[in-house]
């Protein structure tokens, strides 16, 4: 650990998210400006844990001057890829020009699930690394900054995960310039965690990166002929959401959810090209959750950009879902995952 106050150095764990109501295609993809509001229950288990570490004189090294390390395979801190150090090293950019400090970063990053499978690790990623960035340089902002400077990371979704509970991050953004420095687009809070503990069962049957990012399903989206239709149904299906998570009504609310995630790869597969996130288990896991329901169960499926399924149920379902999913041909593994706090700062560092 080294406290020195001329290498502020700080740790955050920042959680996914599996959102309800899905954001797909952007008015604004660099910025990740949505066309349509979107909802999430913020994840407990699944997390990353991102230590950064402001270097006021820079660094010696090439390039960017930043230095960026993953969690390798081996399980040592490894120098990350181009394909994702590029990225990182852009946000690192825009945040030092943000905040007008200067100097490099040195970053090390890990998650407690695989990345590029579905289970939103842009969102936990990008939000532990915004909310470290700001730690790091002592910076106390309010939740709409820190969730406005995630969502200007290019995953929108990590607008998201920067508060616990249950959180919607609204259409609606101002006319405001490029560039513009205050808040234009940020998420909020509608309902705590302790309000409605539900569950999410999280079924891997693909851990590995997926063929197409939500980056090009974005850019794809309105390429879909049923797009235009997606966006006018989605503010009575936002609303009946909200309703039922301000009632804690799971009738209401499984079933709406299940409908959205069908229609986002509705509008995936229809996209030219299309994209196909699903793999045959992904179908045989929603058939089962359909059994499941045909049994008295009450679960639901949804889905983001990827072939895993989450499964939302209730806790005293959480067992028996389990048992069912972990049976299905092609699983091969299950996160058991519950609506989580919102990101922490941890006093142990990752270097
Ligand atoms: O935040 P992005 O650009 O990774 O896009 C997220 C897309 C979905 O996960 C499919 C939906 C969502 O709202 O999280």
């Amino acid at each position: 650990m080294n406290d020195s106050p001329l290498t502020p150095k700080a740790t955050v764990v920042s959680p996914s998210n599996i959102a309800f109501i899905k954001y797909w295609g952007a008015r604004d993809l660099e910025r990740a400006i949505p066309e349509n509001a979107s909802l999430s229950m913020t994840l407990d288990r699944c997390s990353s844990r991102t230590t950064v570490e402001h270097l006021p004189n820079g660094s010696d090294r090439e390039g960017s001057g930043h230095e960026i390390r993953w969690r390798g395979s081996s399980g040592s801190l490894v120098a990350a890829p181009p394909s994702f150090a590029d990225r990182v090293a852009a946000h690192l950019d825009r945040l030092r020009d943000w905040a007008g400090c200067g100097g490099a970063f040195r970053v090390a990053t890990e998650n407690s699930f695989p990345a590029a499978a579905g289970i939103a690790s842009s969102a936990s990623g990008f939000s532990a690394l915004t909310l470290a960035v700001l730690e790091s340089l002592g910076r106390q902002e309010s939740d709409e900054v820190r969730s406005e400077l995630s969502r200007l990371s290019g995953s929108g979704s990590a607008s998201r995960s920067v508060l616990g509970g249950y959180v919607e991050w609204p259409a609606s953004s101002s006319s405001a310039p490029k560039g513009s420095a205050g808040p234009v687009s940020y998420a909020a809070q509608v309902a705590s965690a302790e309000h409605w503990d539900l569950r999410d069962v999280i079924t891997i049957v693909e851990s590995g990166p997926k063929d197409v990012s939500s980056l090009d399903g974005h850019k794809r989206a309105r390429t879909s002929p049923y797009f235009e239709k997606r966006l006018q149904d989605l503010p009575a299906r936002l609303d009946l959401v909200r309703r039922a998570i301000a009632a804690r009504d799971f009738e209401i609310l499984g079933p709406e959810i299940e409908r959205e995630a069908i229609d986002l790869h509705m509008i995936a597969m229809t996209s030219r090209p299309a994209i196909f996130y699903w793999q045959p288990p992904t179908l045989a896991v929603l058939a089962a959750v359909r059994a499941l329901r045909a049994d008295g169960v009450a679960a639901f499926s949804t889905l983001d950009a990827g072939a895993n399924v989450h499964v939302i149920c209730r806790p005293e379902d959480e067992a028996q879902v389990a048992d069912r999913l972990r049976a299905v041909q092609g699983v091969e593994r299950l996160i058991l995952d519950r609506v989580g706090q919102g990101p922490r700062v941890e006093a142990e560092h990752l270097f």
